[in-house]
């Protein structure tokens, strides 16, 4: 399989900075909630909430979307739910990327039903091409087109999740449309 670099680890930690800056000037010194979804989810957040600079609170939730890989079918399942309590709350759900939108939309309205004071959500990735539901990212790191993407957080496979740059592989979209 031939790997070609989208953004390398220099592009991705300059969009951080400026992403940043973006939810910093937007929440002020209001305290924060963050919660990343697991497992993708978890390397954008490490990076993005060191550079946040009101107080944060973060919990996590463990998602996962059945069929996906062929296309999404829309079953989200939760595996874990949050542990802290979102009532009254300014909540930033963060995820790796977004792409039919069920999993961020799920999401959505199960926090919602928990009162937060407010609720936004910040993906690293937005593949708006591929949208099934009525949804957008508040904070978008890059928009991308159509592609099977991986690396820094996003697997394929299982793996890959570790790479601090974010690549695709030449021959998977054929394979993901079978
Ligand atoms: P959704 O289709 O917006 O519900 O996205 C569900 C989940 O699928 C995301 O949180 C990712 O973990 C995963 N996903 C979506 N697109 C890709 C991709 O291009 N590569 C790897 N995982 C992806
Ligand atoms: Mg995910």
């Amino acid at each position: 399989m031939i790997k070609k670099t989208l953004f390398s680890r220099e592009d991705i930690q300059t969009r951080l900075d400026s992403l940043a800056i973006e939810i910093n000037n937007y929440y002020g010194d209001e305290p924060i909630l963050v919660i990343p979804l697991l497992r993708g989810g978890f390397m954008f957040a490490s990076d993005l909430i060191r550079r946040l600079t009101m107080p944060v609170e973060v919990d996590f939730m463990t998602t996962a979307s059945y069929g996906f890989g062929k296309s999404s079918t829309g079953d989200v399942k939760l595996y874990s739910d949050l542990r802290a309590n979102v009532g009254g709350k300014n909540v930033l759900v963060v995820d790796d990327i977004i792409d039919s939108g069920y999993t961020l939309k799920f999401i959505k309205e199960h926090i919602s039903k928990h009162n937060p004071k407010s609720l936004k959500l910040c993906t690293m990735l937005d593949k708006p091409s591929r949208r099934k539901v009525d949804i957008k990212s508040d904070f978008v790191g890059f928009e991308v087109d159509d592609l099977f993407i991986v690396g820094y957080g996003l697997d394929y496979e299982n793996l890959y999740r570790n790479k601090d740059y974010i690549f695709t592989f030449d021959d998977i979209k054929k394979e993901r449309d079978e």
